[in-house]
């Protein structure tokens, strides 16, 4: 319910989507893997915009994807998108992927460079990453910095960011930095139909704690990490 109007589980709106997707796919018959997909909203756009790719989708929790089959299999597209619950860390692909997709999922890895590492390794020869992660659009108080590095991921500025892809061996060949507006979009949507649920079943046993997890990530946004936290997504070439 959380991601109902908005199913990119990311600060990123849909024209937004379409220009990375369009960008990194560089071959009509293009094969894209995503790991960490979600509800598959990434490869559900890009069947629907590039009729001959085919996708597979990797998420440990398959919340979602029942709604995604469906809405696939309407438009047309569903035997051309793979929806797979497992851990990325254990998935080993039966094939090579022409673009390889982690938005907002490189702690699946620990952090942003085992995530590459991962994206190498199904990565076909000539093959793009497109890779969306958070970084620190302005230094934040120490409290803001502990909550959100709780676990081995740590954030950096955008130009660190961008030299540690950099140095691994990548070059972007495009970026896009999340607006405030998409943070918003993305904030409000998820936050809010959480509350609109929970108003709407007053008598379901869950709506209780429904409301009270939407009025505190809310807080935590409103009061915390908004216009402080970034979000980066680089359309990535491994460097000869
Ligand atoms: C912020 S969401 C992003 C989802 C999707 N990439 C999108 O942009 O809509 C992060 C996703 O990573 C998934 N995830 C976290 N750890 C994972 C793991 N070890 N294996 C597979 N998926 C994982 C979560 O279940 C969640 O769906």
């Amino acid at each position: 319910m959380t991601h109902a109007d908005h199913p990119i589980a990311a600060p990123v709106n849909d024209l937004t989507v379409t220009d990375l997707l369009d960008r990194a796919i560089r071959r009509p018959d293009a094969h894209l893997l995503d790991l960490g997909c979600g509800e598959g909203a990434w490869l559900l756009r890009a069947a629907q915009l590039h009729e001959g790719i085919t996708a597979v989708g990797v998420d440990i929790s398959d919340a979602g994807f029942d709604r995604t089959r469906a809405e696939a299999d309407r438009l047309g597209v569903g035997d051309r998108l793979d929806l797979v619950q497992q851990d990325v860390v254990e998935y080993r692909s039966p094939r090579k992927a022409d673009v390889v997709l982690s938005i907002g999922a490189a702690y699946a890895f620990g952090e942003l460079l085992p995530a590459l590492a991962a994206a190498r390794r199904h990565l076909a020869e000539d093959g793009v990453v497109v890779l969306g992660d958070c970084f620190w659009e302005r230094e934040p108080d120490p409290a803001l910095r502990a909550e959100l590095e709780d676990g081995p991921q740590k954030y950096a500025d955008l130009p660190t960011t961008v030299a540690r892809v950099v140095a691994d061996g990548w070059t972007p060949v495009h970026g896009h930095v999340s607006t405030l507006a998409e943070w918003d979009e993305y904030e409000w949507s998820w936050t809010g139909s959480l509350a609109a649920w929970a108003l709407d079943h007053p008598d379901h046993p869950d709506s209780g704690q429904a409301l009270a997890t939407s009025a505190a990530h809310r807080d935590s946004w409103l009061n915390g990490y908004r216009g402080v936290l970034g979000f980066v997504t680089l359309v990535l070439r491994p460097t000869p």
